[in-house]
């Protein structure tokens, strides 16, 4: 589909993904690439814009990523953030060097109303700066458009060739008229008009579906999860009773989760489809049996995954198609997009094993962010309470248990987790907490109950607050809420004898904690 599209070329920022998602909120469709990619590549897909991100690098060392000065030269519209705006000055002959001051935080940018980058925009902005090198001398042919008292280029342009270049990071939403800015660039500067919508994109995606399945039969891995069951229905609507979803319980669900997938897929429920749950714990659990590297554990779960698949499509009969529920951060976080380094593997991602015998996957959710797909899943008339449901790994509780995962573990962190869960809803915390769970640690420790002595697990709880998933602050729960859900899991669950609470942010923390 020839679609109105901004690129990002990462540079290895760690607000890449926030700069698509902020383009996406300007009903502008954009994807992220690396810098590595060829200029080629970049022509054929005839974006309208340009965004080049941040990065770690000083742009003037030997080996820093760059780019050719041909990119510049392509015609379209090129906008350089931070480490992307000094590239630009540097590729084109401005000088870029180490600053006198540091700039971290919110800084107050003075800007030249009268570009079209700042149209709407206040004279005096609070920006967020995060930089220790700074553009020096501008290139030729730019002019001024935004300064600080330590930065004197906070922003040039050159408006002819549309070129534009900022110091601070307007996707960041302590730049305050951030996404004004972004919108200006992509509007004013790119000429978009602004296509992206989610109803478009669902609708659009249906249609595609169809076409592309045609009389074929098609296989969903439906965890229950938000992207999988948004994609489990938009199949379902495209191509009714040739979907089949294949429920896998892996015995590393959360309290009561199976029996919840079923009433909502399952027969009684309301959606046209063939559901199928396969009960394989005892598989799942032999498999994990004397395994405690959670990679190992994240890849031993995501094989059996497709194995337990492979031998439903087999009862099956032929199957032509495989669904799964990836979006778009896990396309990315796995190196296939951007410049991001492989943090874990995700085992919905990249394609199958070579013994699968499937025609094709289908990943309909593969160019949304998380908040897209709970638009988009709303779109379809999927009731709101799956579409918030909490983010839930596909390898589950196999990896928020620490260490080596056992069957009375696993009773232990379903149980906590249960338990907090409960008590958050009770404090009218669930709907402002980004993402909160118990994890088992994989510590033992001396304790005492009644007049006995224990030497039981400790368990973890974990609550963030995230815009993104790709960083995150840990959430303040009120004291007497974590008492009591201290007191409740040591009373009520047997084999854990003491409780703590997470205060790692993300980074350097993950999310999960395994
Ligand atoms: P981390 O732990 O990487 O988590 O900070 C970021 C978000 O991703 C979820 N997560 C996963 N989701 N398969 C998934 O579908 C996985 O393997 C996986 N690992 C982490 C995590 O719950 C959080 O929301």
């Amino acid at each position: 589909m020839n679609r109105e599209k901004i690129i990002v070329i990462d540079f290895g920022g760690q607000y890449n993904q926030l700069v698509a998602r902020r383009v996406r909120e300007c009903s502008v469709y954009c994807e992220i690439y690396s810098y590595k990619t060829d200029l080629e590549q970049i022509k054929a897909m005839n974006p309208k814009g340009i965004i080049l991100t941040g990065g770690p690098n000083s742009c003037y060392e030997d080996g820093a990523p760059s780019c050719g000065k041909e990119l510049f030269r392509l015609g379209i519209p090129v906008l350089g953030l931070c480490y992307g705006a000094q590239l630009m000055m540097l590729t084109l002959g401005g000088r870029v060097c180490k600053a006198p001051v540091r700039e971290y935080g919110k800084i107050e940018v003075t800007v030249d109303k009268s570009s079209r980058l700042f149209g709407g925009v206040s004279e005096k902005t609070i920006c967020w700066m995060s930089h220790n090198d700074y553009i020096e001398t501008i290139a030729p042919g730019f002019q001024v458009i935004a300064r600080t008292p330590a930065c004197p280029v906070a922003a040039a342009q050159w408006e002819e060739r549309n070129l534009y270049a900022i110091q601070f990071h307007p996707e960041v939403l302590h730049t305050q008229e951030g996404t004004k800015m972004l919108h200006n660039f992509v509007y004013h500067v790119c000429g978009c008009t602004g296509t992206w919508k989610m109803d478009t994109f669902v609708e659009s995606g249906i249609q595609a579906i169809r076409r592309k399945v045609g009389s074929g039969k098609v296989l969903c891995a439906l965890s229950g999860g938000v992207d999988s069951s948004v994609a489990a229905v938009m199949l379902s609507k495209a191509v009714g009773s040739q979907l089949t979803c294949v429920f896998v319980d892996h015995g590393l669900l959360r309290k009561n989760e199976g029996d919840e997938v079923e009433e909502v897929f399952g027969p009684h429920g309301p959606y046209d489809l063939n559901f199928i749950r396969v009960n394989a714990q005892e598989r799942f659990y032999e498999k994990l049996k004397g395994v405690e590297e959670p990679e190992k554990k994240r890849k031993i779960i995501g094989g059996e995954f497709i194995r337990v698949f492979e031998e439903e499509a087999k009862k099956i009969g032929s199957v032509d198609f495989l669904v799964q529920g990836t979006i778009y951060p896990d396309v990315v976080e796995s190196g296939l997009g951007g410049e991001s380094a492989v943090i874990k593997s995700h085992h919905n991602v990249g394609g199958l094993p070579d013994y699968v015998d499937f025609r094709e996957v289908i990943e309909p959710l593969r160019d949304l962010f998380k908040d897209e797909v709970r638009r988009a899943g709303l779109e379809l008339g999927i009731p709101e309470k799956l579409v918030f449901r909490q983010p839930f790994p596909g390898p589950g509780l196999g990896i928020r248990i620490v260490g080596e995962v056992t069957p009375e573990k696993v009773v232990m962190v379903q149980e906590a987790d249960a338990i907090y869960r409960e008590e958050i809803a009770r404090a009218g915390l669930d709907k402002t907490i980004g993402q909160y769970f118990a994890a088992l640690t994989n510590m033992r420790s001396v304790g005492v109950m009644g007049d006995e002595r224990t030497y039981d697990y400790a368990v973890a709880l974990r609550a963030v607050n995230t815009v993104d998933f790709m960083t995150a602050e840990t959430a303040e729960i009120p004291f007497p809420v974590l008492t009591k859900v201290m007191n409740r899991i040591i009373n009520e669950v047997n084999g854990i004898n003491r409780v703590f609470y997470d205060l790692t942010s993300k980074p350097p923390g993950t999310i999960e904690f395994e």
